[in-house]
């Protein structure tokens, strides 16, 4: 048996995630009025792991290809594709899909949510910023994540005059998955079973459906859209959805075991939360050695839904999904 190729996910990242910092900072008015833009730059800066940004990336890596023809929205013509249009719409996407987790967190901070302090290691924006500004904060990133993924080439900061424009197609189609995962029949309906359920025991099928929403929806969509910023054949769409899908819930599966095992220090957010507070978690419901193995069950689905793909750059998915389920923080 070979063993399977090395490959080095540190590396592999610390170049994405210089770009995904950068165009992060650009994007994000911190000039907005009454200091909203404050408030929403704190939101999104400072110690986030950035990984729906490197699932967006590792997505579109797989399936690189430009040149394919997609429908021009606005005469009806195919449009050939570019590959740096490609690449582009990926950053885009990258950006879009943070904007949203960061929202969604100082949302799920709020005192009418889980009240919680500390995030990424610094007071949490409404304990920093007061909860009207929070809430607006969080209100802005969302409204930027549609705003940057339908901007014209020209109104971007970071574009050079000659960059290709992502075609209009592309853009729809990034909007329609984003939209779709935060919304009521993903992060937004998901948080909303989380509220109506604290102290309610959960059975299994119900909480992997509320765990499937409020965080599997966003982490499947990144991938999905890396996926529609290339051409991904309907077995490598498939496959990348499965993958998502797996790699989502094994997300939430494991921040609920770290809420248990590990220490506030290294979470950067107050830990022993969820049982203080009385959330229905994979800890609660099947105790820590079963959410484990569940966890890596999930691991397993993951990579075989890679093999499906039929793609052969895989490697950067299959290192993430194990930092996944090894993850401390
Ligand atoms: C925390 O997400 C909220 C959940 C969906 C569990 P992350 O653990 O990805 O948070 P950051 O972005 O790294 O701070
Ligand atoms: C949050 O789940 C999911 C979101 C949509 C933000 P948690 O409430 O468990 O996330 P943490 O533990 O506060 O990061
Ligand atoms: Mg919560
Ligand atoms: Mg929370
Ligand atoms: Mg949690």
């Amino acid at each position: 048996m070979s063993a399977a190729p090395a490959f080095d996910l540190d590396a592999w990242s610390r170049s994405r995630l210089a770009r995904i910092e950068s165009a992060l900072a650009q994007r994000v008015p911190a000039d907005a009025p009454a200091g909203l833009g404050e408030a929403m730059a704190y939101a999104v800066q400072g110690g986030g792991k950035r990984l729906r940004p490197l699932l967006v990336l590792a997505a579109h890596e797989a399936v690189a290809r430009g040149g394919d023809r997609v429908p021009a929205l606005r005469d009806g013509r195919d449009v050939a594709v570019p590959q740096a249009a490609y690449d582009e719409a990926a950053l885009r996407a990258a950006c879009a899909v943070e904007l949203i987790h960061a929202y969604s967190l100082v949302h799920d901070d709020l005192p009418c949510m889980d009240d919680d302090v500390l995030r990424r290691g610094q007071p949490t924006v409404h304990v920093r910023f007061g909860e009207a500004r929070a809430m607006l904060a969080g209100d802005g990133l969302q409204a930027l994540a549609f705003e940057l993924l339908t901007q014209e080439a020209d109104a971007l900061p970071s574009q050079q005059p000659s960059a290709p424009a992502v075609p209009d197609a592309v853009q729809a189609a990034l909007c329609r998955l984003l939209a779709r995962a935060a919304g009521h029949a993903g992060m937004v309906g998901g948080q909303a079973i989380d509220v109506a359920s604290v102290g309610l025991p959960l059975a299994e099928d119900a909480l992997r459906r509320m765990h499937r929403m409020k965080t599997g929806a966003l982490l499947q969509a990144s991938v999905m859209m890396g996926a529609a910023c290339g051409a991904a054949d309907a077995a490598a769409a498939t496959g990348l959805r499965d993958y998502g899908a797996a790699v989502g819930l094994a997300f939430q599966v494991v921040d609920d075991i770290l809420d248990v095992t590990a220490d506030s220090a290294t979470l950067g957010k107050t830990a022993g939360k969820d049982a203080a507070a009385d959330k229905p978690t994979y800890v609660a419901l099947m105790g820590l050695d079963r959410a484990r193995a569940h966890a890596a069950e999930l691991l397993e689905q993951a990579d075989a839904a890679l093999e499906a793909t039929g793609l052969a750059d895989t490697a950067a998915l299959h290192a993430i999904a194990r930092w996944v389920i090894a993850r401390t923080r």
